[in-house]
C-alpha cells in the first residue's frame, strides 16, 4: 500500500522535484561528492533518485550512473535533467529500493539521498545496497533524521521519543507516503548490522521554507493551517529540533529546520 502511495504522490508532483531548491541545490549534494571522492571508472547506482539530482552530481566524475526509482514519472524528469546537462553517461531504471533488479557486486558506489524515510523496510534496502556493491564499494546515504540526543540535546529520552513521533506525524500530514525518519543511532546500528564499516558520518542542518515545502507536495489548502498549528503548538523538544520562525533566506516568511544525516560506509573488500 505505501509503495502505491509513493507512486501516486511522486507521480503527481514529479515536475516540482526537478526545480525544488532543497533537492536541486541542497548543500549535501556537493558535500557527498567531496566525501566520496569518486573514481573516473566507477559504476554508480542512485537509489530513489527522484528527479535525478544526486545522480547528476556524480555523473561528471564517473563512468556511468544508473538513476533508479519506483515512480516512472520521476524518471521522465531525470531524462530531462540529463539532457539539459548533457550527461550521456546517465541512464534510468525502474527499481524498488528493497528489491533491486541488478546483479550482485555490480556497482562501485550506491547513493541514496532524502528518500529512505519512504521505505517500509530499511534493513532490506540496506542489504540490497550491500549486495549490488562490489567488495570495497562505497555506500553514501543522506536522509532527514528524527530528533534524538545527537540532534536535540538537553531533553529526556521520553521527550525526544514523543518529538520523533510528532515530527513524523507532521511529515505524514504533508505527504501521506512519508514512512518514518529514523533517529541517527538507529541508522548507524542498521548500517553496521548489514555488514558495512562506517568510516564517516556528519549532520547537516537545512533551512526549509514552509510555503515551498507544502507546495512541492501540493498540500490541500485546508491542510496548511493544520501544519502551521503543529509548528506553533509543538512541544519544547520538537520546537528545539524544528526551530520554527522567520526564514531569513526567504523574505522572513515562515520556515523551519530539518537535519540531514550524511553517512559514508564501505562494503569490506
Ligand atoms: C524526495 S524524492 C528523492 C530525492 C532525490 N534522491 C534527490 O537527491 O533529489 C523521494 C523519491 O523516493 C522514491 N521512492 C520512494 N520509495 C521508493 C522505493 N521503495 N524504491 C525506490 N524509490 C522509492 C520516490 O518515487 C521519489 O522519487
Amino acid at each position: 500500500m505505501s509503495k502505491t502511495l509513493v507512486q501516486q504522490q511522486f507521480g503527481a508532483n514529479a515536475a516540482a522535484y526537478l526545480t525544488s531548491t532543497v533537492h536541486a541545490k541542497g548543500a549535501s549534494l556537493a558535500r557527498l561528492v567531496e566525501l566520496v571522492k569518486p573514481g573516473k571508472d566507477w559504476q554508480v547506482l542512485d537509489i530513489a533518485t527522484g528527479a535525478g539530482h544526486t545522480g547528476a552530481a556524480f555523473a561528471p566524475h564517473v563512468a556511468r550512473v544508473v538513476a533508479s526509482d519506483l515512480t516512472p514519472e520521476m524518471l521522465e524528469q531525470v531524462k530531462k535533467l540529463a539532457a539539459e546537462k548533457g550527461y550521456s553517461n546517465m541512464e534510468t531504471a525502474i527499481a524498488d529500493a528493497e528489491n533491486l533488479p541488478f546483479s550482485d557486486a555490480s556497482f562501485d558506489l550506491v547513493t541514496c539521498r532524502i528518500a529512505p524515510h519512504h521505505f517500509p523496510n530499511i534493513a532490506l534496502f540496506l542489504s540490497e545496497s550491500f549486495r549490488v556493491l562490489k567488495p570495497g564499494g562505497t555506500f553514501a546515504l543522506v536522509d532527514n533524521v528524527s530528533p534524538d540526543p545527537e540532534t536535540t540535546p538537553g531533553f529526556s529520552k521520553a521527550e525526544l521519543r514523543d518529538a520523533a513521533v510528532a515530527y513524523n506525524a507532521f511529515e505524514k500530514i504533508r505527504d501521506p507516503s512519508h514512512g518514518r525518519a529514523l533517529p541517527t543511532a538507529e541508522w548507524l546500528e542498521l548500517i553496521i548490522d548489514t555488514g558495512f564499516v562506517l568510516p564517516h558520518r556528519e549532520h547537516a542542518p537545512k533551512a526549509m521554507d514552509f510555503a515551498s515545502w507544502v507546495k512541492t507536495m501540493n498540500v490541500p489548502a485546508e491542510t496548511v493551517p493544520r501544519l502551521k498549528a503543529m509548528l506553533d503548538e509543538a512541544a519544547p523538544a520538537l520546537k528545539a529540533f524544528l526551530k520554527p520562525g522567520p526564514n531569513p533566506n526567504a523574505d522572513n516568511k515562515l520556515g523551519f529546520t530539518l537535519d540531514e544525516l550524511i553517512a559514508i560506509a564501505v562494503k569490506p573488500a
